[in-house]
């Protein structure tokens, strides 16, 4: 029903912006409002649809994916992303649902690094007893602000290029920070996001998504069936704050090697220290050839549906979060097809530097000084088997 609500109100108010010249079926992107912000921004949706009839919705608030139609076996189409069917649930209770986060994706201990001798001091906006830790970039990270936008498409690839500017002293970062970041929907349905941004003072920087994916469709059971692969051999083993200890430690022998396809359910109540204090997955992989520029992370397959996705980075880590919190820390999340978002029911696969780098010197640097470019591309590829 609320699916319905906010295809028809797309729909009614959608303004065809591109489409491409080739082929008979045409990659399109439309732009419709999503809604308002508390403050009185408006909000807009793009929908990006490739000749193969998948789409993806993103809007600007936080560079959001709020929609992504994937084929099952039986060419099918599902919606394969928690999320919401309003803004102000967004604004209110969304645990990063699809967005961009930064400056920082992840967590940076006690919320303060020290660069070039200075000490800088952060937002510490993840915290309880045993956690004290700046995360996804503080109390207004780019999950939420308004980004500006633009529909692009290239060759068949329907795309949307979203820019914000992160003023000097954000959060408590140094530099202002011009980004970019490019959504294209591929005629091979991938879902490729391209990450630009310069600064005029040395700042970290670690940009991510925050997709939360249920290959089964969306409020459709748990994740615990689906079968994950990546591609690592180590791990950045964590302290009960889920800060990094610095190691970097084999998988094998232990409930983190999923070198070779595991369900996410077989191990995740594991009686190992590493899952206690994640309260399952949620740690930073350490991907194997990740200076060989793009790789292959990982793959996701769901045996029900047939649904597969691929990832493929230019990071040199891969965060699997395995949706542990979304019901326990007490706030109510009723999603877009009306079902509520019990423990376990998405998980994200967040490709990234290692949480902590800057407090971290043998992990690789995340530093991004004036006149250099930081350039990555994650791609997301959806097909079935
Ligand atoms: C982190 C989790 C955190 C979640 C917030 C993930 O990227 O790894 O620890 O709770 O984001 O939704």
């Amino acid at each position: 029903m609320r699916n319905k609500s906010l295809l028809a109100g797309l729909l009614a108010t959608g303004v065809l912006c591109l489409s491409s010249a080739l082929g008979a079926t045409k990659a399109t992107v439309t732009v419709a409002t999503f809604g308002e912000t508390q403050d009185g921004e408006v909000v807009h949706v793009y929908t990006l649809k490739n000749r193969n009839g998948l789409s993806a919705d993103i809007m600007t608030y936080g560079a959001t994916v709020v929609r992504l139609m994937a084929p099952d076996r039986h060419g099918q189409l599902a919606d394969v992303l928690l999320g919401f069917d309003n803004l102000a649930d967004y604004e209110n209770k969304s645990p990063y649902f699809g967005c961009v986060v930064g400056r920082y994706g992840n967590r940076i201990a006690d919320g303060t690094f020290t660069l070039d001798g200075k000490t800088y001091t952060l937002a510490v906006n993840n915290a309880d007893e045993n956690v004290n830790a700046h995360l996804h970039g503080g109390n207004k990270g780019f999950d939420k602000v308004v980004w500006r936008a633009k529909p692009v498409i290239t060759g068949h690839d329907a795309g949307v290029t979203l820019w914000h500017t992160s003023p000097d002293g954000d959060e408590g970062y140094p530099g202002t920070l011009e980004m970019k970041v490019t959504y294209f929907l591929t005629d091979n349905n991938e879902l490729s996001i391209h990450y630009h941004a310069t600064t005029d003072q040395a700042t970290p920087i670690n940009l991510t998504n925050h997709m939360y994916f249920n290959l089964q469709g969306e409020g459709i059971g748990d994740i615990n069936g689906h079968f994950l692969t990546l591609n690592a051999d180590h791990y950045t083993p964590v302290d009960i704050g889920l800060i990094p200890t610095g190691e970097i430690a084999p998988v094998a022998g232990t409930p983190m090697d999923f070198t070779t396809p595991r369900a996410i359910g077989e191990r995740n109540n594991a009686d190992h220290d590493q899952i206690r204090f994640g309260g399952g997955y949620d740690h930073n992989w350490v991907l194997n050839q990740a200076d060989s520029g793009m790789t292959e992370a990982g793959e996701v397959y769901e045996p029900t549906t047939g649904r597969v996705m691929t990832i493929m980075t230019e990071e040199p880590g891969i965060q699997f979060y395995g949706g542990n919190f979304l019901e326990v820390d007490g706030v109510v999340r009723v999603g877009k097809s009306g079902v509520t978002y019990r423990h376990r029911t998405g998980f994200c696969l967040e490709t990234q530097h290692y949480p902590d780098s800057p407090n971290q010197p043998n992990f690789p640097s995340t530093i991004l000084r004036p006149g250099e470019t930081y350039d990555t591309t994650t791609v997301y590829r959806f097909w079935a088997r």
